[in-house]
C-alpha cells in the first residue's frame, strides 16, 4: 500500500495559480469574506453548484492516438459569430465589487482572445460604455422587470449600442435562497456591519479601491430604480421585489421580436422547455440552474445536456453552462453536443483575485487545457469530437 502524499500547493499570488481551484483560494486570500461568498456560494445546501461541476467526473473521455494533431482548430461559430474557444464568458452582475476594474477587465480579456462575453443587467459598466469599447461578440442578459419603462430602455440600449444577442434569464423569477449572504449580511453596495467590519478592515487593498475609485453604480438600472446604486440591497432582495414573476412564454416571445435580433434563452432545463424556445425563434438556449445558486437540488446542465441535444440540437444552438472548471469539462460538453460551454466562477474567482492580469491568466489556462485536450484526444477540430469519445461510468 502506498502512503498518502500531498503535493506542494502554495497559493500566494498570481503566479501560484495554474488551475481555477487555484485562482478561487487566492480570491479568498484576497476578498472580504461576504463578497468572496456572494461570488462561491449558492443556494440552499449547494447541492447542485457542487453536481455542476462533479457530474463532468462520471464520464471518460476515450482518446483516438496517432491522429497527426500539429495543427489544431480550437474554433467555432456560436450564435452567428466566430469564437476563437468553444467557450463563453457568462454575465455575472456587480464585478466591480470584486475586483475595481470589474466588466471592463473581462470585456478586454474576451476581446483579446475572441471570445463572447456577456454583462448582466446588473452590471457595474453601462451597456454604452461596453458597446463601445469593445468590439468581441458581446450579450446583454436581461432580467425581465416589474417596470416595464425599465425593460423597454434595456432593450433600445442593447440596440444602440450594438449588442449582438440579447439573453432572457429565466430562472431567476425569484432569488434563490443563498445562505453564505444571509449569514454575511452581504448588500450591493456594500454596507459594512460591525459584524463584517473586520473583513473589510482586513483587507485594506480591496477596501482602499472600492472607498477611493469611481462610485459603485449599477448603470444600466439606476435611471429607474435606486436600489443597487445609491441604496444598499440584498440581492435577494432585489430580485424579489424588482423581476416580474408573471414572465412567462408570451411576454419572452414578444422581448425577442421587440429586440428583433439574436435572442437566446438562460437557464432552460427540461426539454420540453427547449422545444419551447426553438419554436418561438430562439437562437440559442443555455442549458444553465445559475451556477446552482437558484433552485437546489436542480439537475446539472452536463447531466441534463444530452436529451436536450437530441430533442433539439438541430434546431438550436446548445450552450452548456456551468460547473466548468477544466478545458477538459468543455470538451466532454462539445462531445455529447454542445455548440459551446460557459461559465461565471471560471473567470470571476481570478477577476476578484487580481483584475484583467487574472483573468488573462484564467482564460489562457483554459485554452492551453482545451488545446491540449483536443491534442491528447487526437481531435484536430471541434467537429471530431463526439459520443464515440465517451464513456459514461
Ligand atoms: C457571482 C455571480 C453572479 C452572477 N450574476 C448573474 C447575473 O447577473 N445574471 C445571470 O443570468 N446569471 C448570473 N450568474 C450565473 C452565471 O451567468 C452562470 O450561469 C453561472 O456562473 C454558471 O456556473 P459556474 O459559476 O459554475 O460557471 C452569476 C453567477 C455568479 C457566480
Amino acid at each position: 500500500m502506498t502512503s498518502p502524499i500531498r503535493h506542494p500547493r502554495r497559493v500566494r499570488k498570481l503566479t501560484d495559480c495554474h488551475n481555477v481551484d487555484d485562482f478561487r483560494l487566492l480570491a479568498h486570500r484576497r476578498l472580504p469574506y461576504p463578497v468572496f461568498h456572494y461570488i462561491d456560494g449558492a443556494g440552499d445546501d449547494e447541492i447542485t453548484k457542487a453536481r455542476n461541476a462533479s457530474a463532468y467526473d462520471d464520464c471518460d473521455l476515450v482518446p483516438n492516438v496517432l491522429a497527426g494533431v500539429e495543427e489544431i482548430d480550437t474554433s467555432v461559430e456560436i450564435m452567428g459569430r466566430k469564437s476563437a474557444l468553444p467557450l463563453i464568458l457568462s454575465p455575472t452582475a456587480l464585478q466591480r465589487l470584486f475586483h475595481w476594474q470589474g466588466e471592463r477587465a473581462v470585456a478586454k480579456v474576451a476581446e483579446r482572445h475572441n471570445l463572447w462575453f456577456g454583462i448582466s443587467s446588473l452590471s457595474s459598466i453601462s451597456i454604452e460604455e461596453i458597446g463601445a469599447n469593445y468590439a468581441g461578440p458581446k450579450m446583454l442578459q436581461y432580467y425581465y422587470h416589474k417596470d416595464s419603462g425599465l425593460n423597454t430602455a434595456l432593450v433600445e440600449r442593447a440596440k444602440a449600442a450594438n449588442f449582438d444577442a440579447i439573453t432572457l434569464t429565466v430562472d431567476t423569477i425569484v432569488s434563490g435562497k443563498r445562505e453564505r449572504c444571509l449569514h454575511s449580511g452581504f448588500t450591493t453596495p456594500p454596507r459594512i456591519t460591525p459584524a463584517s467590519f473586520l473583513s473589510y478592515a482586513t483587507k485594506p487593498s480591496w477596501a482602499l479601491n472600492f472607498l477611493f475609485r469611481e462610485r459603485f453604480s449599477l448603470p444600466n438600472l439606476e435611471t429607474h430604480v435606486s436600489e443597487g446604486s445609491n441604496e444598499s440591497i440584498s440581492i435577494q432582495d432585489y430580485f424579489n421585489s424588482m423581476l416580474d414573476t408573471s414572465l412567462d412564454w408570451d411576454k419572452a416571445e414578444k422581448l425577442r421580436s421587440d429586440w428583433g435580433g439574436t435572442f437566446c434563452l438562460k437557464g432552460i432545463m427540461s426539454v420540453a422547455d427547449a422545444k419551447r424556445a426553438a419554436d418561438i425563434g430562439c437562437d440559442a438556449i443555455m442549458v444553465s440552474n445559475h451556477g446552482g445558486r437558484q433552485l437546489d437540488g436542480s439537475r446539472s446542465p452536463f447531466d441534463q445536456l444530452e436529451e436536450i441535444v437530441d430533442a433539439v440540437g438541430d434546431r438550436i444552438e446548445v450552450i452548456c453552462d456551468g460547473g466548468v472548471r477544466r478545458g477538459t469539462h468543455a470538451l466532454k460538453a462539445l462531445s455529447v453536443g454542445a455548440k459551446a460551454a460557459s461559465g461565471g466562477r471560471l473567470y470571476l474567482y481570478a477577476l476578484a483575485a487580481a483584475g484583467e492580469e487574472g483573468v488573462e491568466r484564467a482564460v489562457t489556462i483554459l485554452k492551453e487545457e482545451i488545446e491540449r485536450g483536443m491534442r491528447l484526444m487526437g481531435a484536430t477540430t471541434i467537429s471530431d469530437l463526439s459520443r464515440d469519445n465517451l464513456r459514461w461510468r
